[in-house]
This record gives C-alpha cells, structure tokens and sequence, in this order.
C-alpha cells in the first residue's frame, strides 16, 4: 500500500511512522507536514533514510500544492493527523485552527474524492474526545455520544470530523474517525502538560496547574494509540467511528505529584523539593472538568486494548526525555520560549 500520513513530524504523527516504516518495509509511507512550530524532523531520524520513507513539505490549505502530491504518489490511504491541536492556543489565537483543522481537512476530502474512484481508497481521521465536550463526576463517552465542543480547539475538530462523515454519506467516500483521549509519550512538544511538566521538573521551574487541578483526563500512550490506529485502517469499517482510551483517569493534580514522584526516583532528586514547584495558576476558560472513553467498540470489535498502565508508560515517557536531551534542545525554539512567556509571563 501507499499511505500518505499527513502531519507526520507533529507528536503523534512521528511516533506512528516511526512504529510502522520499519515493520513495514512492504509499504510505502509519504509524511505530508507543513512543519510549523509544533513539527520536528528531528523526531523522524530513524526512518528518514529508509526506503519506503518520503517526505513532502505541503501545507494543507495549498490545495494546489496537496494535488500534486496526491497525483505524485497517489495514495491507497491517508491518516490524517494535521492539524493545530493546542487547546490554550486556540485560546489567544483561534484563526489557524479554523484555517487548519477545518479548511484544510476539506481540502484534504476533495483531494482525496478527485483521486479515487467511488468506494475506492481510504481515509483515517484522528479526532479527540474534546469534541464531546465535558463530562460530569461520571459517565463516559460512547461513539453516540453528543457532539458538544468547549474551546475553539474542539469546536474546529468537531467541524472536521462532521466534513468527513458527510463526505463518505454525499459522495461515498470511504473513511473510518477515531476519537482517542489525552496522549503522553515520547516526543511531544513541551506546551501540552505531561511534557512541560517534565522539562520545569529537571530545570526546577514552577509547575503551572490549572485553578485546583481537579480536572480528569483519561491518559492514552501514544504508542497503544498507533497501534489502534493500524487496527482500524487493516480491520476497521468504512463510515465506522472508533473511540479509543486508556482506562486511565486521573487528576491533573495527581499526575503532577506522580511526575514529582518519578522524576525524584530515576534522577535522584528530593521529591519535596519537586513537589514544592507546584504553583495553582489561574483556569483556563471554558475549561472542561472531566473526559473519560468508552473504548469496548474497538475492543470488541478489533480486539485492541492499550498494552500500557498509567504507571508503565509515564515510567517510559520520563525514561525517554532523560534520555534525550538534544531533542530537548531542538525544540527550544525561539517559538518555544515565546509562547511561555505569553501563556504563563501573566499567570
Ligand atoms: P501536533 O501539534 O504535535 O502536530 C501537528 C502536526 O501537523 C505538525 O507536524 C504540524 O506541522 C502539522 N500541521 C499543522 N498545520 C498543518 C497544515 N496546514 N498543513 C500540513 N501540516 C500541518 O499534534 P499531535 O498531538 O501529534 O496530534 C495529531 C492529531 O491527533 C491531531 O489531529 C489532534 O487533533 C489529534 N489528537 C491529539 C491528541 C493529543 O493528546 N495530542 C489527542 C486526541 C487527538
Ligand atoms: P493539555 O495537555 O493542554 O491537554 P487538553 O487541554 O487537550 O486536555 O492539558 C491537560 C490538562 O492539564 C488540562 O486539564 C489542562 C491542564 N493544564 C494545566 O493544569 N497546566 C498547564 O500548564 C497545561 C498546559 C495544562
């Protein structure tokens, strides 16, 4: 198969190449990413040079520029990861999440009705559990659950995710969207929690948490996230949405103090030192309370569960930015530095 991945130098885009290239020499894999600021390459050392690896620097809203490429490679299926995908972003500056998330998902549709035939090819489209809006105390979100998004974040991907199942009831387009929770993991850029977190805890910075930190998210390991991914596009069926979870709900102040915890074990540091960066910054607004998935579709149906805990894969995600420091580095943008300072110089 040719599979087109778009946004494959963003998070969880490089750590599904970086899965799959290898297994799968008998593919082929073009990576199509605009390379903004949340873009690494560097993320993509491992596979760069392989030979059943292409990049292409495309942005989507080129539509142009997104034609060629399909009829260049002319793809069997496309995993579709681009996208603007930080919520305090969408805050301060909503304009490139409408222009990214749901322009250029509808030029990335189009792309993809001009290329294939009807019923022909395969379109995969990551979304998040953000588009259901907030949960309660409790309860879970199911594939039917109401579309209720919060932030502007949420709201373009909901957007995307309706482009996309009308595009497969009004032209027959096959496509397949999963709704996936909160991923941690290697190589995620430091403005998401997890990972800034990580990198204040080895520079003894302030840990910012939001209002009381009682917000619960439901934490999924990027790698057990790709690996659903790779179920649905071999398995899954078309017009079909897939919620996937990691069964692992926490508080934002108890990953805070689990992080303190780990970080004291694998470098040595006093925990209480650690614990006493922890600084309540005033909420985000509109800030959702609770997510949490119903994943037993895909269990059931494609026999997927994550293979990580909570516990395993945060031991992991630290493991790994102790370990590479230079990626660390790479990502100290200038960019970087900026948006600390306008996201937290006030707070
Ligand atoms: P990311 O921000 O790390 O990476 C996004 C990538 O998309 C970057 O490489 C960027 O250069 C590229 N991109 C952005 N605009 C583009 C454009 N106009 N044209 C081409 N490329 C463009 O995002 P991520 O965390 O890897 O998320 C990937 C997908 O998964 C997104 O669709 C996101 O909504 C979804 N998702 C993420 C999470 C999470 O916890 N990170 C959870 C649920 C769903
Ligand atoms: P985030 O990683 O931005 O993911 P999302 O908003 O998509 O869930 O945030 C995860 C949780 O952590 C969310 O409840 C907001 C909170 N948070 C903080 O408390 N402090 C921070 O500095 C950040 C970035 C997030």
């Amino acid at each position: 198969m040719r599979i087109l991945v778009t946004g494959g130098a963003g998070f969880i885009g490089a750590n599904f190449l970086n899965l799959l290239v290898p297994r799968h020499p008998e593919h082929h894999f073009v990576n199509l990413d605009a390379l903004t600021y949340a873009a690494n390459l560097g993320s993509l050392e491992a596979v760069a040079n392989r030979p059943n690896y292409t990049f292409e620097r495309v942005d989507l809203c080129d539509f142009s520029a997104l034609r060629a490429v399909f009829a260049q490679h002319k793809p069997d299926v496309v995993v579709h990861f681009a996208a603007e995908s930080h919520v305090d972003r969408s805050i301060t500056g909503p304009r490139a999440f409408l222009r990214t998330n749901v322009e250029g998902t509808f030029n990335l549709l189009e792309a993809c009705r001009e290329l294939w035939p009807p019923g022909q090819g395969l379109l995969h489209h990551v979304s998040t559990d953000e588009v259901f809006g907030s949960l309660g105390a409790t309860g879970l979100f199911h594939e039917e659950t109401r579309y209720d998004p919060s932030s502007p974040y949420s709201a373009s991907k909901a957007s995307s995710d309706h482009l996309v199942r009308a595009w497969h009831r009004t032209f027959g387009l096959p496509v397949r969207v999963s709704n996936c929770s909160n991923n941690y993991g290697p190589l995620q850029f430091p403005e998401k929690l997890i990972p800034l977190l990580i990198l204040n805890l080895l520079e003894r910075k302030p840990l910012p948490v939001y209002g009381q930190g009682l917000n619960v998210r439901d934490w999924l390991y990027v790698e057990d996230h790709c690996e659903a991914i790779w179920v649905i596009i071999n398995a899954g069926q078309n017009g079909r949405t897939y919620n996937v979870g990691g069964r692992s709900e926490q508080r934002n102040i108890d990953v805070v103090k689990k992080l303190c915890l780990l970080i004291a074990e694998e470098s040595g540091a006093p925990e209480a030192e650690l614990v006493g960066l922890v600084r309540h910054v005033p909420d985000r607004p509109g800030h959702d309370l609770r997510y949490a998935i119903d994943s037993s579709r895909i269990e059931a149906e494609l026999g997927w569960k994550p293979r990580e805990s909570f516990e395993s894969g945060l031991r992991k995600t630290v493991r790994w930015y102790l370990a590479n420091r230079a990626w660390i580095d790479s990502v100290r943008t200038g960019e970087y530095r900026r948006w600390i300072e306008l996201n937290y110089g006030s707070r």
